[in-house]
């Protein structure tokens, strides 16, 4: 629905003010709405700031970051989302919070505004369970940083309606991102493997395979990815990364917390990256077969609950994560039975089947 003109953000924090930029650098109008006028001026603080950055590196005339900002309003007022076309809320990850934030936008937003959720963990039909019109709402999951992480998971319940799909993908489209489809399952299509391979690093450190350091070196090496597992988890936070790997634990045994990684992640202590990174080739090969088996197994079996398509996972893991090749790539190369092998290392009694 390319006639979307005007979008609100709910929660000008981390991922509301990387939304909102996102989308006003895109052409939309936008109002960003929080409680408190510091987050509002924060929010425009760093909407400044990503502008000057544009305008230093060239990448931006002074009259297109003019523009830019021109287009972004902001309010402590829910009902300032009267007029939009599209919501996206990203307030704090509390499903009381966000129910009672779309109770209040269900009031006062016209029958044709798409309702988003950027939630990472909760259930996006649990969200949307006291909505009257629970089909004009899905799940839009960024990445952060929003502004540049280029992939959006766009997440259907069972209610959700095709039209609001549609909107949606034809709004991510216009703001130059790449989308996922996919279901309103735990981990959504990219936690739902990331998630385990940072686990999976935490339990080979636990097991005395490696330090950090090493099991770092070792998956840069195996994934050609820019940055380890242990450094992603720093960045993202040991605390914010061990409630994603916790909200996996419905799914099965495979995927509780490593006993390392829940002592990191309540103490929200950052791992210790400093030693010596070499590593003996033998030990090298099992770290990386079980960080690839651990990917291998979630996949496996999120294809099999078609949660979402084999490509999208891919993309989503080379753009998203900076994987040089995405996991079922990997996995047609490697071929059926080194696949199973590699999965029995991190669940002994797998009796699935690889049909990728
Ligand atoms: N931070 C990440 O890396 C990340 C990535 C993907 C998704 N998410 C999800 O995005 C959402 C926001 O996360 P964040 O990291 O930006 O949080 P944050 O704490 O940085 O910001 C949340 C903002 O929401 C505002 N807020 C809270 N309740 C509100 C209400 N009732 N009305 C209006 N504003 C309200 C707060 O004042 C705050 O400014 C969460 O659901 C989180 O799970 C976060």
């Amino acid at each position: 629905m390319s006639e979307m003109k005007r979008i609100a953000v709910i929660g000008a924090g981390t991922m509301g003010a990387g939304i909102a930029i996102s989308a006003s650098v895109s052409g939309f109008n936008v109002i960003v709405i929080d409680m408190t006028e510091a987050a509002l001026e924060s929010a425009l603080s760093r909407i400044r700031r990503y502008l000057d950055r544009q305008t230093e590196k060239q990448k931006m005339s002074g009259t297109e970051a003019a523009a830019t900002l021109d287009r972004c309003r902001f309010s402590t007022k829910m009902d300032s989302a009267a007029d939009s076309d599209l919501v996206i809320e990203a307030v704090f990850e509390d499903l009381a919070v966000k129910r009672s934030v779309f109770g209040k936008l269900e009031s006062s937003v016209g029958l044709e505004t798409q309702l988003a959720t950027n939630t990472s963990a909760l259930k996006v039909s649990d969200i949307g369970a006291g909505l009257i019109r629970p089909e004009r709402l899905c799940g839009l999951h960024y990445f952060s940083p929003a502004e540049v992480n280029p992939v959006v998971e766009v997440v259907r319940t069972d209610a959700t309606a095709d039209a609001t799909i549609d909107a949606v993908l034809s709004f991510l489209g216009a703001c130059g991102k790449q989308s996922i489809e996919c279901l309103d399952r735990s981990g959504f299509a990219l936690n739902r493997f990331f998630c385990p391979y940072t686990n999976e690093a935490a339990r080979c450190y636990d097991d005395g395979l490696g330090t950090p350091a090493q099991i770092d070196e070792v998956a840069r090496d195996v994934f050609g990815v820019a940055i380890g597992p242990f450094a992603v988890m720093n960045i993202v936070k040991p605390r914010i990364n061990l409630a994603a790997v916790r909200n996996l634990t419905p799914l099965g045994s495979f995927y509780a917390p490593a006993r390392s990684l829940e002592t990191t992640g309540d103490a929200d202590d950052d791992w210790d990256l400093t030693g010596d990174a070499r590593i003996d080739v033998t030990t090298r090969t099992r770290i990386g077969d079980r960080l690839k088996g651990a990917i291998f197994l979630s996949v496996l079996e999120e294809l099999t609950e078609q949660v979402a398509a084999p490509k999208d996972i891919d993309m989503g893991a080379r753009r998203a994560f900076t994987f040089a090749k995405g996991p079922v790539e990997m996995m047609r190369e490697e071929g059926a039975a080194k696949v199973k092998r590699l999965v029995c290392l991190v669940q002994p009694d797998w009796v699935g089947s690889v049909s990728v």
